[in-house]
């Protein structure tokens, strides 16, 4: 696991989006895209470089992670909404390449395994960018969640329904969601994962430090071969190993510039 740790919330995004970059340069990407507010800033930079630096999604395919049950796509607080605000109609990926699991599905269990046979036929997530809950979940896979767990129906944390109460004022937040599970996010070729401020801390330090453990659904990220973890300083303050990852990072940057 290779963890950056950086100065302000913008460069979070900045490395992030360097990342995704280089995928979506490389050919035609497949991307694994979160909502929340952690990946907000990433997304702001990708949609800089769309408009100033001639960097193109018209090539590239997006699978979301995770959606609400019960939520039509065109909700407004639909993840499939969320993610055309905050990225996609800003950018040139076309809109039918933007694949959400639907919420409103008649029968949620059968639309969670197409959406797990859709991303395997797509050939599979080259990027995926993540976020993770206080409770130290990735997509909606709450603590105790299978690590081999592929998309499903999960019940919502209580802790994750009053984090997210703030996107619903005066409604209540769904119970229930799909998520990818953490077997098909495992199975993504890289893992990016974005944390900023100090309500993460904890569960940043259990994810990069503590043991792998389906109590921390993000640890899982620790048998993945090429998962980066991009923090901001309050999110990492509670890491053990800083000096270590600074010098691991200032090292490997040299490299690069070479
Ligand atoms: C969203 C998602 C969640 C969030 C996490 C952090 O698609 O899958 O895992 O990434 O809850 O949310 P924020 O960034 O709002 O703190």
């Amino acid at each position: 696991m290779q963890v950056i740790i950086c100065d302000s919330p913008e460069q979070v995004g900045s490395r992030a989006a360097d990342i995704i970059e280089e995928h979506v340069r490389r050919g035609p990407a497949v991307l694994g895209l979160a909502t929340g507010s952690s990946p907000a800033g990433t997304y702001r930079e990708l949609i800089r470089r769309h408009r100033e630096e001639d960097l193109s999604f018209r090539d590239a395919t997006a699978f979301t992670l995770d959606e609400y049950a019960g939520l039509p796509l065109d909700h407004e607080q639909s993840y499939h909404s969320t993610i055309r605000r905050e990225f996609l109609d800003d950018v040139d990926l076309p809109l039918s390449r933007l694949f959400t699991p639907h919420g409103d599905a008649e029968d949620l269990r059968a639309e969670a395994a197409r959406y797990d046979t859709a991303i395997r036929e797509a050939g599979g997530i080259h990027v995926q960018l993540l976020g993770i809950g206080a409770n130290g979940h990735i997509g909606f896979n709450e603590p105790t969640s299978s690590l081999t767990s592929r998309t499903r129906v999960k019940t919502l944390a209580r802790i994750t329904r009053s984090d997210n109460a703030r996107f619903f004022p005066g409604g209540e937040v769904p119970q229930l969601c799909l998520t990818q599970g953490l077997g098909t996010i495992s199975e993504a070729r890289q893992a990016v994962l974005v944390a900023i401020g100090s309500n993460k801390a904890a569960a940043v330090r259990a994810m990069v430090e503590g043991p792998v453990s389906a109590f921390c659904p993000a640890s899982v990220l620790q048998l993945h071969p090429r998962a980066v973890v991009v923090l901001d300083r309050e999110a990492a303050s509670e890491l053990q190993l800083t000096d270590y990852y600074h010098r691991a990072q200032e090292l490997n940057d040299r490299l690069l510039a070479r």
